[in-house]
């Protein structure tokens, strides 16, 4: 068991370059599975985080071949021998669900076990199913698996009820081989969509329109090889971005896309942190505390994103003033208040909106990850806070991060791993 060791009070202050972004790598795992051609694959940009390691051990599972070369994977898939995802492997990673889409359209049938619930609500797959379903995959649910098969996919018009991230992909990486044209009306519009559709095309596939909310696939016969580094991550910039603003630092995010950190970067300036782009790169300076903002409402991109909700709240626990944060995209994600207020924070909670009474300082405590994000924020509570604060549940942490630890103390913060006998 581990866990995280910090001492609040020091400022965050230096660069720093933000990695490979885990939500763009995880659904181009799935995507090279499409490729029949047996060309070399390899991605670059990679995070070394616990979900692109499962991911790996899923790929490897099916009968690929998968070797890290520095921050690169190399892939080939000519091999694939089995449609089967391993259970404890698909229930250690939910978004594995994504991988229904390429593997239909590769071997024309998957199956996966239902993804069930997570620490963030129960995180249904109809929209997936249906889209599935209107291309022409038949779908059987029996003993807790979900059995999809299909012949050669038809293009059609889909229409998404919401705009959902991963039925977007999956929907997208199904209709690759489709005899004609499949459109997507209402898809999800996140950088992370166009990062797939560039690495498809690069790949040999006809797609248009990702970053809109109307994607246009024509099928192709097949694909090729190809060597595509993947987008930095926007969401862990982001993290850095409230760290920083927090402990009222000052610090410069390298290879990073400012326009994906748009609604982002407004927010911030909101509660009173400098943002300034430099030549591509943002630097970040906090206030020594920060205001409270306006309401801030959690939507699909380009709104302000769910993953940053937990680390903003982190944030605003010490703003001057009241501010109110309306959760719109997952239906329990506060799980890190309870959390928050063991630190002296003021939140209370009504459905999926907060109303947090900022308080001028937090205190150190022992408190608990219970997701991954939800973890971040616990660690930007304690950089804020006096004296030492303990996070356990790292392991969430080490899904999507790949060296917080490292990064904020190259930065000056005091924070450091233990076990449970360190
Ligand atoms: C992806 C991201 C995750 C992010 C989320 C929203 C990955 C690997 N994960 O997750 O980090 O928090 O987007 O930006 O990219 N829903 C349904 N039925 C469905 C599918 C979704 O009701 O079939 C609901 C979900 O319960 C949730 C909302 O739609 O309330 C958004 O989910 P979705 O956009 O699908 O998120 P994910 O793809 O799971």
């Amino acid at each position: 068991m581990e866990k995280l060791l910090v001492k609040g009070g020091r400022r965050l202050e230096g660069a720093i370059r933000v990695g490979g972004a885990k939500n763009a790598i995880l659904p181009s795992l799935a995507a090279v599975l499409i490729d029949k051609s047996g060309d070399e694959i390899v991605l670059g940009n990679v995070p070394r985080i616990r979900d692109v390691l499962l991911m790996v051990e899923i790929l490897r599972s099916l009968g690929a071949t998968v070797a890290w070369e520095g921050r690169s994977l190399v892939i080939h898939t000519r091999d694939l021998h089995n449609f089967a995802i391993p259970e404890q492997l698909m229930r250690e990673m939910r978004s594995s669900v994504f991988l229904m889409g390429a593997l239909l359209a590769r071997l024309g049938q998957v199956r996966i076990s239902h993804p069930g619930g997570c620490a963030i609500g129960p995180r249904p797959i109809d929209l997936h199913l249906k889209g599935l379903g209107a291309l022409g995959v038949q779908i059987r649910e029996q003993h807790g698996y979900i059995y999809a098969t299909c012949r050669r996919l038809m293009g059609t018009d889909v229409h998404l009820d919401y705009p959902s991230v991963g039925a977007t992909e999956n929907i997208l990486m199904a209709s690759i081989y489709a005899r004609g044209v499949t459109v997507i009306h209402n898809a999800a519009k996140e950088p992370e969509i166009v990062d797939l559709q560039n690495l498809l095309v690069a790949m040999g596939a006809r797609i248009r329109g990702a970053g809109t909310d109307q994607i246009r696939i024509e099928g192709v016969s097949q694909l090729h090889g190809v060597e595509y580094a993947v987008i930095p991550d926007r969401i862990a910039a982001g993290t850095l971005m409230m760290a920083t603003a927090a402990t009222g630092g000052d610090v410069l995010l390298e290879e990073i896309i400012p326009a994906h950190l748009e609604s982002v970067t407004a927010k911030l300036r909101e509660a009173g942190a400098q943002v300034r782009e430099e030549n591509g790169r943002l630097r970040v300076k906090g206030l020594e505390r920060p205001r409270a903002v306006d309401t801030l409402r959690t939507l699909p991109y380009p709104g302000f994103p769910t993953d940053l909700q937990a680390p903003m709240m982190a944030l605003l626990v010490r703003g001057s003033g009241t501010s109110v944060i309306m959760e719109n995209v997952f239906d329990s994600r506060f799980k890190h208040v309870d959390e928050l207020r063991r630190m002296g924070s003021q939140i209370t909670v009504d459905g999926r909106t907060a109303v947090v009474k900022g308080v001028p300082n937090l205190t150190g405590a022992t408190v608990t990850a219970s997701d991954l994000r939800a973890g971040a924020a616990l660690v930007l509570a304690g950089l804020a806070a006096e004296g030492e604060t303990v996070i356990e549940g790292v392991q969430h942490i080490d899904r999507g991060y790949e060296n917080l630890e490292g990064d904020l103390a190259q930065l000056g913060a005091d924070i450091r791993r233990v076990n449970e006998t360190g």
